[in-house]
């Protein structure tokens, strides 16, 4: 009796280890045969039964029933594997696929290599508020209060009680508003300032969003001449949008550089023929100059000891000069646009 339940086990444990070596469907058909086939294992130990007494015949009757169970069970789920796409055959050597990487706005890009090229030749980064008093972003740059220059910057005003000195809360409209702040904070020069920040006016068209971005230089020293900011200008020029471009210095006016200049840069997208984005070949990067005194003493410095130079550009505008892009469109940069953004 005892060997005879044995035998069951070791029976329903050989089938078990086969069914799950089998590699094939056939090989699973050929396992039923072996052991519960017309003359299977299983099979042989039915038949033997019949010289069992009613009670043990009962016994094992009911062990070679779940031993016939449990072996079709297991054959069931094998060769559900085998059929099921889920399991299908896995090979790891196969390379894998990458996920794909997303990367920094292109603008952010051009700003991390601006402050690159400017912090290479000792200038400091620094960020100051982009909703701004009108003090830092007017007054202090030589422009009292209804001076008509002040037309020029399309300024968003902040709903914002009024300061007896500095008067209203505004929208940076530009990253001068950095300068004085920058020479209250150092006090004492020699200032090397880059200061890169979002600035914004009322307007839009092709070649203006109402939020865009700024980078202003701010050099002050004792002796510091107009040589300088032009060595420094070509320097940027040179290794930003390569050797092949060229910068020109226009006279021009603002109230807070005397004299005042505008830059331009010969056109990357017609090189320098003239196109829709550019004038006869030329495009205007923005402004440039000696420190005008004025500006100088409302930071507290002594413009008896001390001379500067700043300038101030639009990051959006000096990265579509950049030779090889071809954006026509100013507003496509914060269209949102996938696949126009992923190329950069
Ligand atoms: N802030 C001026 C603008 O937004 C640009 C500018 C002109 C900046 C002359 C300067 C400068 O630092 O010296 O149009």
């Amino acid at each position: 009796m005892k060997a005879m339940r044995e035998e069951i086990i070791n029976i329903q444990n050989q089938a078990i280890n086969q069914i799950l070596e089998a590699t094939s469907l056939a090989q699973l058909d050929e396992i039923r045969v072996t052991y519960l086939g017309r003359s299977g294992k299983l099979t042989a130990l039915t038949k033997s039964m019949k010289d069992l007494a009613p009670e043990q015949k009962k016994e094992i009757g009911i062990l070679i029933n779940q031993s016939i169970t449990t072996i079709n069970q297991q054959l069931a789920e094998q060769k559900n594997i085998f059929t099921d796409s889920a399991h299908e055959w896995f090979d790891p050597t196969v390379p894998g696929i990458k996920p794909s990487l997303g990367h920094t706005h292109l603008v952010t890009q051009a700003i991390n290599e601006i402050s690159g090229i400017f912090e290479k030749i000792g200038f400091t980064r620094v960020r100051y508020p982009e909703v701004e008093w009108d003090w830092y972003a007017f007054e202090s740059l030589n422009m009292p209060k209804e001076h008509p220059a002040r037309d020029a910057w399309e300024t968003f005003f902040v709903d914002h009680p009024i300061d007896p000195k500095m008067g209203k809360m505004v929208l940076t409209p530009h990253t001068s508003s950095g300068q004085v702040r920058e020479m209250q904070r150092v006090k004492t020069p020699p200032i090397r300032m880059i200061n890169i920040a979002k600035c914004y006016r009322r307007q839009a068209d092709i070649s203006h969003v109402p939020m865009f971005h700024q980078f202003e230089g701010l050099v002050i020293d004792r002796g510091i001449a107009i040589t300088h900011l032009k060595g420094t200008l070509d320097f940027f020029a040179k290794t930003f949008f390569g050797e092949g471009r060229k910068i020109r210095l226009r006279p021009y006016h603002f109230q807070f550089t005397e004299p005042s200049f505008e830059v331009d840069i010969s056109c990357g997208l017609c090189e320098g023929r003239g196109c829709s984005l550019c004038k006869a070949g030329w495009l205007e990067l923005g402004g440039a100059g000696m420190v005008h005194p004025n500006v100088l003493t409302a930071g507290g410095i002594d413009p008896q000891k001390y001379t500067g130079f700043a300038f101030g550009w639009g990051v959006e505008r000096t990265y579509m000069m950049k030779s090889g892009l071809k954006i026509d469109d100013i507003r496509l940069l914060y269209s949102a646009n996938l696949k126009f953004l992923s190329q950069f």
